[in-house]
């Protein structure tokens, strides 16, 4: 008989990385496909409440506990008038939406958008148009949402109904301004200079704001990552966060490869935080600029299909992928890294939320469902709250086509002080064998074991469907704890939430 597989791992409470910032958890709805338009929005529904809200939709999002949610693009906000899209609907006019090549009837906007927030619990993290836009349009926008009163903008929010300002705390300056695909792109220096004087405007508006400057669009761009550089040092003083996109696919049907790709994600993540330090001692800056990675996710599925969409038409199906198992466990591992990384990434945004490349789908007029990659999202989401620990683990490893030395596990441990819990997050990649995990738990006294969820599939490729979720999680982990040391089976290709609580 084959011995099986062996890993150590250990978790003392006082090796904390930081503690999570629930940001980190945060999502995103653009203005593209049927997201927000027969997505979190559909009049005719049979769910719909009274603001055409669909009420599935809603409560979908809700058991995710989404903190934040970015809005209203991405590449739309490139082309984008805010003003369009507040005040009576029958002034609102209908545009040409140049990012993604439909017809924008500007039904939603910033008004109804924070009332879905609201409604889902969650803050808006808004971007502004940098592309054809600028300084005004933005201090504008502010003075409309985030000023009490008495001037132009801020009564003309009071006359659209909206007597309070709307307070919105975390604003994007613009959106992957190095992409040679966004209208109005931009060189660094550029970038550079109109977000530091965007920022500058905006926080005279309103000092309590947070700030993000975009990023390079992914690891990929033949500027990263002196975009970073070059951006930072125009507008270190002003801006509070960079921006890090980052889309994963499995273009080859190479699944061991596939799946080390958060490796690519840490090395990203690596490199942003030397960056923005380098900035930092450059200008002998006592300040620390943090990263936002908001957009992340796998995206792939849904390419060809894409390219076969008329222009011009309103809500099409884009970027509707249809997740498998497999990108179910690379999420997770996504996830697993920002938590490795919870020190300097305190927001993110799994990109995006509903129909476009999303967890939640819907059908128009019809029922909504929860697809692979909802699962891992929601446990990091719901049990991911506190202090990140640093794993010291001592996995098997792997090499694949592009990665060496990939741990077979991938792991990561919240701490949440005021519950009395502990979970760990792990991904067990090797796609034949279980692994047993032993860890070393002792500083975690009078802990006991509460419950281990798996979500497992023999088949790779299983998708859910609105008809059937084939995909899904169950308690039928393994784990046990004797005298401080936990014993745990991970199952071959499996995502695992081991939960701990304190009698
Ligand atoms: O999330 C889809 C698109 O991906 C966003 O609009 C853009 O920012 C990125 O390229």
């Amino acid at each position: 008989m084959v011995e099986k597989m062996k890993a150590k791992m250990v978790l003392d409470k006082s090796y904390k990385i930081s503690k999570v910032d629930d940001r980190l958890y945060g999502s995103f709805i653009e203005h593209l496909g049927r997201a927000v338009y027969g997505g979190i929005y559909e009049p005719n529904h049979p769910q719909a409440d009274e603001q055409g809200f669909r009420k599935d939709v809603i409560n979908l999002v809700k058991d995710l506990q989404v903190p934040i949610v970015r809005y209203p693009g991405g590449n739309m906000v490139s082309a984008y008038n805010w003003e369009d899209g507040v005040g009576p609907l029958k002034d609102r006019p209908k545009r040409l939406e140049l990012a993604w090549r439909t017809i924008e009837t500007n039904e939603i906007g910033t008004n109804e958008f924070v009332d879905w927030a609201n409604k889902v619990n969650s803050e808006v993290m808004m971007a502004v148009n940098l592309g054809t836009r600028g300084i005004d349009a933005a201090r504008n926008l502010i003075e409309y949402t985030n000023h009490p009163g008495g001037t132009y903008w801020s009564d003309l929010r009071k006359s659209h109904g909206y007597e309070k300002p709307h307070n919105i705390k975390t604003w994007c300056l613009g959106n992957e301004m190095d992409g040679p695909w966004q209208v109005g792109s931009k060189t660094a220096y550029e970038y550079g200079r109109i977000a530091q004087e965007t920022a500058k405007a905006m926080k005279l508006v309103d000092p309590d704001i947070e700030l993000v400057a975009c990023g390079s669009s992914n690891t990929g761009m033949p500027t990263f990552p002196e975009y970073e550089a070059t951006t930072l040092d125009l507008a270190y003083d002003y801006v509070d966060y960079i921006s890090l996109h980052q889309y994963y696919g499995n273009h080859e049907n190479d699944s061991s490869n596939y799946l080390a790709k958060n490796m690519d994600m840490d090395h990203f993540i690596k490199t942003v935080i030397s960056t923005c330090d380098y900035i930092k001692a450059k200008h002998r800056s006592k300040k620390k600029i943090n990263l936002s990675f908001d957009e992340w996710n796998v995206w792939y599925h849904s390419n060809d299909a894409d390219k076969k969409i008329e222009p011009w038409s309103v809500a099409p199906p884009q970027l509707e992928d249809v997740y498998n198992f497999e990108d179910a466990l690379l999420v997770g591992s996504m996830i697993i890294t920002m938590l490795q990384h919870a020190d300097r990434v305190k927001m993110a945004c799994l990109a995006q939320l509903v129909n476009v490349i999303a967890p939640i789908m819907t059908e128009n007029e019809g029922s909504s469902w929860k697809q692979t990659i909802y699962y891992p999202y929601m446990h990091a989401s719901i049990y991911g709250r506190g202090i990140s620990i640093k794993p010291i683990l001592n996995s098997p490893k792997y090499d694949s086509k592009e990665f060496t030395d990939v741990p077979y596990i991938d792991s990561a441990a919240v701490y949440n002080e005021e519950n009395d819990e502990l979970t760990i997050f792990a991904v067990n990649k090797n796609l034949e064998n279980s692994i047993i995990l032993e860890s070393d738990i002792r500083s975690f006294e009078g802990y006991k074991v509460l419950e281990h969820i798996v979500l497992r599939h023999d088949n790779l490729k299983a998708t859910n469907t609105m008809e059937r979720q084939s995909v899904a999680p169950n308690n039928v982990g393994n784990t046990k704890l004797e005298e401080g040391m936990l014993h745990t089976e991970l199952q071959s290709k499996s995502w695992n939430v081991i939960r701990l609580k304190r009698n």
